[in-house]
């Protein structure tokens, strides 16, 4: 199974959520590889990987199988990236297709989950990281801007299953930095509930200065703060991932 972590706006806790998912399934003893398909590798630094020269454009351009890049934290087998992703975006369109990352996959056997941390756009690479996954996570801010990039998100995953992936599945939109102090918080939920095609998962992610401390030690949070509000939640929420990929494949 392979799960694209996506949202275009930016600072949504995709990293946070691609990180501690697979911490999660890891504790759960599932074998995970995690694809740092972010140019500003915040993945890879959150698990405290400074060793840049590997990098997942090795894989896209063919010039590395994704088996000889890999590195491993906590358990979790990491695709790390660094600066030439951005170059590889920016550089000659006819090298860059939707189907690079698909293609550099193929060959990748062994796991039970295959988690993409995307980019804070709807680009080049989220588009690979679409075109290559069987299902989305979408994790949200509940407030009224996140709302708003989250018809943009539906009309491309809509465009790509309508030709570069039609498997592509959305497994829900998980609420992260919840503050459920907030009245707003509710009417949100309901908004999404009746203007969207889509679940949102009924785990949510509160608000915790351990998830913000946890990457500066280069340690998921599960790992950082096991009894922390953020461990906790991530390992609830990926207990409910579980049950929704049974039911998705
Ligand atoms: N539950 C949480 N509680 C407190 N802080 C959090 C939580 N989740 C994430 N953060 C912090 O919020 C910031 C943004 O989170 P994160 O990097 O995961 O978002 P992102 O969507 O990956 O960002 P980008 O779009 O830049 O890739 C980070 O500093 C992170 O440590
Ligand atoms: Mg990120």
């Amino acid at each position: 199974m392979i799960t694209s972590v996506i949202n275009q706006k930016g600072g949504t806790g995709k990293t946070t959520t691609a990180v501690n998912l697979a911490s999660a399934l890891v504790q759960k003893k599932k074998k995970v590889l995690v694809i740092d398909l972010d140019p500003q590798g915040n993945l890879s630094y959150s698990l405290g990987i400074n060793d840049f020269d590997h990098s997942i454009s090795d894989s896209l351009l063919q010039k590395k199988k994704i088996s000889e890049i890999i590195v491993e934290r906590e358990g979790i087998d990491i695709v790390p990236t660094n600066q030439q992703l951005s170059k590889l975006e920016l550089g000659s369109r006819s090298k860059v297709s939707e189907f690079m990352l698909k293609e550099a996959l193929k060959k990748v056997r062994g796991y039970d989950f295959i988690l993409i941390d995307c980019p804070p756009s709807l680009s080049t690479l989220t588009l690979n990281a679409l075109t290559a996954s069987n299902t989305v996570v979408i994790p949200i801010q509940l407030d009224v801007f996140s709302i708003q990039g989250l018809e943009q998100i539906m009309d491309t995953i809509q465009e790509v299953k309508s030709s570069l992936n039609k498997k592509l599945k959305i497994a829900g939109i998980l609420p992260v930095l919840v503050d459920g102090r907030k009245k707003l918080t509710s009417e949100i939920k309901d908004y999404v509930r009746h203007n969207f095609d889509v679940g949102l998962f009924k785990s949510e992610i509160r608000t915790n200065v351990k998830a913000a401390e946890a990457p500066s030690f280069g340690e998921s949070v599960i790992k950082y703060a096991p009894s922390s509000n953020s461990a906790k939640d991530y390992l609830k929420f990926c207990s409910e991932y579980l049950r929704t990929m049974k039911k998705l494949s």
